[in-house]
């Protein structure tokens, strides 16, 4: 069995409010699920093999709920313009060239092995509208070892011509990769992917929505991110109270099919309420929030209504697979809120953004991002000694600075996925 016991400094946060540091502590692990975490192993757990990472934090794996994988390619260029100018320059004309195996394959590479090296051991993906190149990203994905939901963009409307299947096409295409991939692997799912309103049709939307409750899949879209392409949205569907009715009539939205809408900046009242109704999953991309120059998502306010919410990267709107700096983006994006929005937001605290990145975003697959009795067990093993400093520092300080400082980068020295070390 799977049982084994990691010794090191112990942080996670169980609630968005309570951060536990446990230093030179054991969490053991059984049949890759976490079991208990102490400072001195009980008798039932002694003899168990312990990995030692004494001296480095110990924090749990990380949730990615929106990334681009065909983005990462041109991530940290061309962040100089807004969204609907942005996906016709730079986007849609990256995301053509996956018709072409090849260059997935290359691509995709780099891109699976960005995110083994990463904090990320969770992640919910975009890949193009290429059924084939889709596969080859989830074969990828599954040999990083991580978890992962994996969507094949559906767009049937309003997009270059490179990029735009007919409604039929774009269905059967999808059911094809559901099919393809049915029994192919342990960690990587298909999930239902329309790119957003503009580019799909009611059509192609409630056949999608029908397809998810058929076939039991999550669904994964964008939301309210921008004011052009939410004007857009009113005009090409006037009949909706707002953006998320649009999906929320096909079926769409929460409910019975598990959801994540990444970025959320201006939903209305009416859209935040069903979005609680719902159990909408908020994917807080805080990078794209500023790269793209699309707004301030309201974070405080969705915590304060106890909505889902966890951390997205966004790449290539983020410009980078960090999710340690999309939770320091995330808490200076809550001050420049506070400051100059609304006085009434109190900025984001620390173990919000750890919470938010860890068990906030693990809650779209299930028991994961805590250490908590009974949660799978995904760990990074972070060294900061490769970020020195000559004064004394708590646990809860140094766990502080390391993400702060990047240590994702500087020190990923272990990592865990569901009980199985892959790095
Ligand atoms: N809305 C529709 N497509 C995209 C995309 O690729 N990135 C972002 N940030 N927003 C989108
Ligand atoms: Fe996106």
């Amino acid at each position: 069995m799977n049982d084994f016991v990691i010794r090191g400094d112990i942080a996670y946060c169980p609630t968005k409010e309570q951060l536990i540091a446990v230093e030179d502590g054991f969490l053991v692990v059984r049949g890759g699920l976490c079991e208990l975490v102490c400072t001195e192993l009980p008798q039932s757990a002694q003899g168990l093999p312990v990995h030692d990472h004494r001296g480095k934090l110990v924090l749990p794996g990380m949730a990615d709920l929106h990334i681009h994988a065909p983005q990462y390619a041109y991530r940290g260029l061309g962040a100089d313009m807004e969204l609907l100018d942005w996906l016709e320059h730079y986007a849609f004309r990256e995301e053509a060239k996956y018709a072409d195996l090849s260059y997935a394959d290359r691509a995709y590479t780099i891109f699976a092995d960005a995110l083994k090296n990463s904090a990320t051991t969770r992640a919910v993906i975009f890949g193009t509208i290429h059924t084939d190149a889709t596969r080859l990203l989830m074969d990828k994905m599954e040999e990083s070892g991580l978890v992962s939901y994996v969507g094949k963009v559906n767009m049937d409307r309003n997009s270059p011509e490179a990029l735009t299947e007919t409604t039929e096409g774009s269905f059967r295409e999808t059911v094809r990769l559901i099919r393809e991939t049915a029994d192919r692997y342990r960690s990587t799912r298909p999930i239902i992917t329309p790119r957003f309103v503009p580019s799909c049709t009611d059509e192609l939307l409630s056949r999608l929505g029908r397809l998810a409750e058929k076939e039991a899949l999550p669904v994964q879209s964008h939301l309210s991110e921008n004011p052009g392409e939410i004007a857009w949205v009113k005009e090409l569907c006037p009949d909706s109270r707002f953006y998320g009715e649009v999906y929320d009539r096909s079926g769409l939205f929460g409910g019975s099919i598990p959801t994540v809408m990444a970025h959320c900046v201006y939903s209305s009242d009416e859209e935040i309420a069903l979005m609680k109704e719902r159990g909408v999953t908020v994917a807080h991309c805080p990078a794209s929030n500023m790269n793209v120059a699309s707004g301030i998502a309201p974070i405080r306010r969705y915590l304060d209504l106890d909505l889902r919410v966890g951390l997205g990267s966004d790449v290539a709107g983020g410009h980078t697979v960090s999710l340690f700096t999309a939770m320091a983006e995330a808490m200076q994006l809550s001050r420049m809120y506070w400051r100059h929005l609304d006085s009434t937001k109190k900025p984001l605290t620390f173990s919000e953004a750890l919470y938010m990145a860890t068990k906030g975003g693990g809650g779209f697959f299930g028991k994961v991002g805590s250490f908590e009795p009974g949660y799978e067990c995904d760990a990074v093993v972070i060294d900061d000694s490769t970020l020195p400093h000559p004064q004394e520092l708590t646990l809860l300080q140094r766990v502080e600075r390391a993400v702060w400082l990047g240590g994702d980068r500087t020190g990923l020295s272990a990592k865990y996925v569901r009980g199985q070390k892959i790095l």
